[in-house]
């Protein structure tokens, strides 16, 4: 990764989420060309702004950002180096919550015009040394601020419920409760803006009655998870749910274990969109972050892509996670630039969410068990609005 942030700001990870950080740096250093450069953010309060602004230019106060180019005053066999840096932007958080507020600006805008304007400033705009240059640079920035923007698709991450696990415990007596679909009532009025059922071949939790009444009773969307089978086939074209989501199935295995192999079975899955393109019925592919997965789906028309998030969720060290992550935001990001819409969904809990919600990218997550399983505790309207929460506090983030 080009972006290195060290965050010297005590309370960053309240304000700032940091992946998404380093990621909307990276973005812009693609946006400019120099996505092969290095680039290193400094994050701190404004005691220490005030101190480097003393120590490197004279002014005795502290200011919201400042530039250093690479090699800038330092022995000049530094820039002979072939080492690619563009060198060192430094933010005073302090100082961007204040013009935020005194701008009225979310603080994540003003962030991200920090971010713009030093970066300007270490590729050579500078608005000090004239009015054309000032106004050049002006320009630049507002068609980078445009530019990242349009990037998100929808303002909120949508969250869409899995209700599975109801009809587990139904299933457990054979009997008729609980009830799946009065589950999905109770998520829809907690603010969920969407119901998932699996409908499986070997129907252990979900029965087609469910994904019947679900389909006539649901307000907001229902996605119907299916494995690529003719017989699951044909009941969806005649139940016709919102939409349905291609997944890799196999008997004995406890839960969707990986993402689909679409790459091994292309003219198989791109019937299946077929059939249902004529049904009006758009198609979403379960898969591992894998970009040349991501082009064949393009390829066979999918609309909608879930990332599977399971081995980011499994991950059992800061940097098994680190790595699983960087791999769905590259998958997220080249997604969308593909033209597919982008989701996500797979073992994620109260802990892990706020960073794959926090992705540009990602318009909806797909969860089940985290939020059944506190249910119990708490009740299903609790346990939705609980998730709510994060998805939307990682929304208002940087
Ligand atoms: N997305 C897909 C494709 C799934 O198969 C599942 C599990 O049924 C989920 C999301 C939800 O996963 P979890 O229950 O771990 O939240």
């Amino acid at each position: 990764m080009p972006t290195q942030l060290t965050s010297h700001y005590r309370h960053a990870g309240h304000l700032i989420k940091e992946r998404r950080f380093i990621h909307l740096a990276d973005r812009l250093l693609k946006e400019c060309g120099v996505s092969d450069h290095a680039l290193s953010v400094l994050l701190v309060h404004d005691a220490e702004i005030a101190q480097i602004n003393r120590q490197y230019r004279n002014k005795n106060q502290p200011t919201n950002v400042l530039s250093f180019p690479f090699g800038d005053g330092a022995d000049a066999s530094l820039a002979s180096l072939p080492i690619k840096e563009l060198g060192d932007i430094i933010i005073s958080v302090d100082t961007a919550h204040r013009e935020a507020i005194l701008y009225r600006q979310p603080f994540k805008d003003r962030m991200s015009w920090l971010l713009i304007h030093g970066l300007l400033h270490l590729l050579g705009y500078d608005h000090e040394r004239s009015a054309s240059e000032e106004k050049k640079m002006l320009a630049r920035e507002q068609e980078l601020l445009s530019k990242i923007n349009n990037y998100r698709r929808t303002t909120m991450t949508r969250l869409a419920i899995n209700v599975d696990h109801i009809a587990t415990i139904r299933q457990a007596r054979a009997i008729n409760e609980p009830d799946p679909v009065a589950a999905a009532a109770i998520c829809e009025l907690a603010g969920a803006s969407g119901i998932v059922v699996h409908l499986r071949e070997d129907r252990r939790h979900i029965q087609d009655r469910d994904v019947i009444l679900l389909c006539q009773t649901i307000k907001t969307k229902l996605n119907l998870e299916m494995g690529a089978n003719k017989d699951i086939v044909a009941i969806a074209l005649d139940i016709k749910p919102d939409l349905i989501t291609l997944v890799p199935e196999k008997r004995e295995e406890l839960t969707t274990e990986g993402g689909l192999d679409i790459i091994s079975q292309t003219k198989k899955i791109a019937k299946v969109i077929e059939k249902m393109a004529k049904a009006s019925i758009p198609v979403s592919l379960f898969l591992d972050p894998d970009l040349k997965q991501l082009a064949v789906a393009k390829e066979i028309g999918a609309t909608f892509v879930e990332l599977h998030t399971g081995r980011y969720c499994d991950s059992v060290n800061e940097a098994m996670c680190e790595h699983e992550y960087d791999l769905l935001a590259a998958a997220a990001e080249e997604g969308d630039r593909l033209g597919l819409r982008m989701c996500a969904g797979h073992g994620l809990n109260y802990h892990n969410t706020g960073p794959i919600a926090a992705l540009d990218t990602i318009e909806e997550l797909s969860i089940g068990h985290a939020i059944i399983a506190r249910s119990v505790f708490t009740g299903l309207d609790k346990a939705v609005r609980d998730m709510l929460a994060i998805v939307r506090q990682a929304d208002m983030l940087f």
